[in-house]
């Protein structure tokens, strides 16, 4: 009997997650999910964790991110593996130990902890980290509005990148190059998941 798939997708802003999540989702008729906010209670969540004009302390951003996650996992992701459908997420864990770990500041072990509580043992079944330098960010990037991450400076979002480089090298992630052309991210992609148990 094959066993559902949960496959996450991660890296920095417009590194290609959606694209390739969606597809790959849609490829193998798993669920497309996203965090933060891909519940009634997250859309919530989402707002304010994400709202630029709302003054937040890095340990609540953490808190609220993880709180999005603990219901993410319990209201959608385990419930859907339980039934036999495999998950795509569209960012997971990860982010938090980037953004808030490597990007504020936030205590690793103790992130690593919360996020133990946050998601039980809803591990994903692979990590792929679409990895792009900020000059890619910069020139994919199409819209002015900002919200708190997006508002932040270059500085952030290289710790972040790093960070995140950093974890893929520990944790044993698949790490590809999201500067390629959309067809050839999908390419490498797919030879990958291919060797999932879908
Ligand atoms: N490999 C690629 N080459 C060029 N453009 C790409 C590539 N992948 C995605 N894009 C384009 O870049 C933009 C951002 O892609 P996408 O929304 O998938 O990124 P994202 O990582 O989900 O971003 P965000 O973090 O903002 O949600 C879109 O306009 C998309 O069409
Ligand atoms: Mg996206």
């Amino acid at each position: 009997m094959t066993r559902a798939v949960f496959l996450a997708f991660e890296g920095i802003d417009v590194s290609g997650k959606s694209t390739q999540a969606r597809r790959v989702a849609a490829a193998h008729d798993a669920l497309f999910t996203f965090e933060p906010g891909d519940t009634p209670l997250g859309r919530d969540l989402r707002h304010w964790v994400l709202d630029a004009a709302t003054p937040m302390e890095p340990e609540t951003e953490a808190l609220i991110m993880l709180s999005d996650r603990s219901h993410h996992v319990r209201s959608v992701i385990e419930p859907t593996l339980t039934a036999g459908r495999s998950v795509v997420s569209d960012r997971f864990f990860a982010s938090t130990l980037a953004y808030q770990g490597y990007g504020r500041g936030v205590d690793l072990a103790l992130l690593r902890a919360a996020s133990d509580l946050a998601i039980g043992a809803c591990v994903p079944t692979l990590t792929i980290l679409l990895d792009v330098s900020l000059g890619v960010v910069n020139e994919r990037r199409d819209h002015d509005q900002k919200d708190r991450f997006e508002a932040e400076d270059l500085s952030f979002h290289e710790r972040v990148r790093q960070g995140y480089l950093e974890l893929a090298q520990d944790d044993g992630w698949f790490v590809v190059d999201g500067a390629m052309s959309e067809g050839e991210v999908a390419r490498v992609i797919d030879e990958r998941v291919a060797r999932l148990p879908w």
